[in-house]
């Protein structure tokens, strides 16, 4: 019997999840199986335990489960803890370990892919709900000049800026305190763009070697993407990378392998993409 493991959510049909394990456990020669586990809104936690007691080994956990995810794991890594979130569950015995490799899959994505240095950087985050908390202490890791959380609701970037102070050079501000600043890299890590909408954001915060990072990713260029793109932003970058490098995470975390992301990335992208990929 190969080792069963399940990405759950609500909606879920169109994660690209289980493709992407598929690719991975065909490329490392892994015995396993990964399948798309839609859970009622109220359902995660007895999802979860119907899942675990069919002899599940591990789960991705997606919009809207990470909050609940990150309650119900009886142990918690440091950057799980950090982000209040968990996006991977792993079983073993009577534990449920929660980890969350969100953070890390947009570091790897933005370093080691992209190729951009965040050290000595000005980064801008936008937004301070879940996917913008999960990134800020990686981000902080890498030590930026400085990190600045803007957000519509003012309070939740001031939170961040109170939670993680102790870890680097963090600020918050409303988006209208950004005129007349320069970053190198913004990230935009709101939903805005799920609706079409776009954060008030100056025109000129970019420069020509400034990198535009969206977490979301689809196969229209965002909005937020094509605002940078108007307004100087030399590099961009969509969350494709970022989806890959945080599930190689988990696959390493639960096989002890470590998958080689680059080919995968490559067959996700627009126009590359197989039919065996979902849209
Ligand atoms: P997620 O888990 O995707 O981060 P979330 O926790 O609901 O979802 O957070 C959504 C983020 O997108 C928040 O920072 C939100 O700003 P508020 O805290 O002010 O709600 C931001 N966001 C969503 N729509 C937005 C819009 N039209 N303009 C600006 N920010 C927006």
């Amino acid at each position: 019997m190969p080792d069963h493991y399940a990405v759950i959510g609500n909606p879920i049909a169109h994660s690209k999840s289980p493709w992407i394990h598929a690719e991975f456990s065909r490329q490392t020669g892994q015995d396993m199986c990964y399948e798309a586990m839609l859970a009622p809104l109220d359902g995660f936690h007895v999802a979860v335990t119907h899942f675990r007691q069919r002899g599940g080994k591990g789960m991705n956990v997606t919009v809207p489960f990470k909050p609940e995810a990150y309650a119900i794991s009886h142990r918690l890594t440091e950057r799980a803890h950090a982000a209040q979130a968990v996006n991977t569950l792993t079983f073993a015995d009577d534990e449920i370990f929660g980890d969350n490799t969100d953070g890390v899959g947009l570091m790897r994505d933005i370093l080691f892919n992209l190729g951009f240095s965040i050290t000595a950087k000005r980064v801008l985050l936008m937004g301070a709900g879940g996917a913008a908390r999960g990134v800020v202490l990686p981000l902080l890791e890498h030590a930026p000049c400085i990190l600045v959380v803007a957000n519509r609701t003012r309070r939740k970037a001031d939170e961040l800026q109170q939670q993680f102070s102790h870890r680097g050079n963090i600020a918050s501000v409303d988006y209208a305190d950004l005129r007349g600043e320069k970053f190198d890299l913004v990230i935009n890590a709101t939903s805005a763009g799920l609706h079409g909408q776009l954060p008030v954001l100056p025109p000129d915060i970019f420069a020509r070697e400034s990198m535009a990072y969206d977490m979301v990713y689809g196969d229209d260029r965002s909005v937020f993407l094509q605002f940078a793109q108007q307004h100087g932003a030399g590099l961009l970058a969509d969350g494709i990378g970022m989806l890959v490098e945080q599930a190689a995470e988990s696959f390493f975390q639960w096989r002890g392998v470590r998958p080689v992301t680059e080919p995968v990335i490559e067959m996700l992208r627009p126009g590359r993409r197989s039919s065996s990929v979902p849209a």
